[in-house]
């Protein structure tokens, strides 16, 4: 445990593989040079411009897919980033490496809306914000964790009972995530945000390509919109993840899993999918909204 200037906490998790800063929890192989406070008072500090574009996603809800897909609007070709998402993602990212990117840069994080940049308001940079529904993020995060040699025996049930999907957790946890998000898009009308949801574009992936276009204020023309809903389908994502050039300091994941709207019906129990419903009440009032099959 260590204490730190601002008097901020950060605390090693029993488990050994996260580290908890201000209630948030992190995995441990996002850290490069610097501890994970570290990293959070970068982040808040990092320089923004006026064109960057931010993905702001709960994990498991789709940022490696709309990543891809705002990369190909801005360069206006349905070709796959040689970088991998991982790079640009904030919490885990060489934050030097990202101060010296080129413009326009598409950048990603999970972090909860309150520990973004500062700057992200002055510039009115462009958010898009994903969600996807609970019960789907749930079971992809529990296939998440399971490639973890030291979690092979998590179960979903044990999941449940674990710290993540409770007040201090991965990331947040969904539903404070989730409200985060909701509360700073309300008291920031200025800065301008696209909220997508994982079903609506996999129900409608060229339609999606093509909204979001129109967001980032790109020509995109109807061919190109067709040909970047085809380019990131999830099995063409699939293949081209093999040639992209991931951090080396983060162990490889299996991100392309199975990419369906419903999986959650294949995994959980009627007492678990309750659980979720219940707890979705927490979200009463926010402006998203939920679609658990297509
Ligand atoms: P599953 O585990 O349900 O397959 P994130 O990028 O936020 O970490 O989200 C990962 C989830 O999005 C995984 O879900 C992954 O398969 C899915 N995904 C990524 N790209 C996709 C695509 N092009 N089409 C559909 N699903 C995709």
């Amino acid at each position: 445990m260590a204490h730190n200037s601002n008097n901020r906490l950060e605390e090693d998790e029993p488990d050994g593989l996260s580290v908890v800063v201000d209630g948030v929890l992190f995995p441990k192989h996002f850290l490069t040079n610097r501890t994970m406070k570290e990293q959070l008072d970068c982040i808040r500090a990092l320089e923004m411009r006026e064109d960057d574009v931010i993905i702001c996603a709960f994990p498991k809800s789709g940022t490696h897919w709309l990543w891809e897909v705002s990369c190909m609007l801005l360069t206006g070709k349905a070709e796959y980033e040689t970088r991998a998402k991982e790079q640009v993602m904030l919490e885990a990212a060489q934050i030097q490496a990202v101060e010296q990117m080129t413009s326009p840069r598409v950048l990603n994080t999970h972090v909860p809306a309150s520990m973004l940049p500062k700057q992200v308001k002055d510039k009115r940079v462009k958010v898009i914000h994903v969600y996807r529904n609970v019960k789907d993020v749930f079971t992809s995060l529990y296939f998440h964790f399971k490639q973890h040699p030291k979690r092979e025996h998590l179960t979903l049930e044990s999941l449940f009972t674990q710290s993540y999907f409770s007040p201090n957790n991965y990331n947040g946890n969904y539903f404070a995530s989730l409200k985060t998000m909701d509360s700073f898009i309300k008291d920031n009308p200025d800065i301008p945000v696209f909220n997508v949801s994982f079903e609506d574009t996999k129900k409608d992936p060229v339609n999606t390509v093509s909204r979001l276009g129109e967001f980032l204020g790109v020509e995109a023309s109807p061919e190109l919109c067709a040909d970047i809903a085809r380019a990131t389908s999830f099995s063409n994502m699939q293949q081209a993840d093999t040639n992209k050039h991931h951090p080396q300091h983060m162990p490889p994941v299996r991100i392309y899993r199975k990419g369906e709207v419903g999986d959650w019906t294949n995994h959980l129990t009627v007492a678990q999918s309750e659980r979720l419903d219940m707890d979705m009440k927490k979200l009463k009032g926010c402006s998203f909204s939920f679609t658990y099959t297509l």
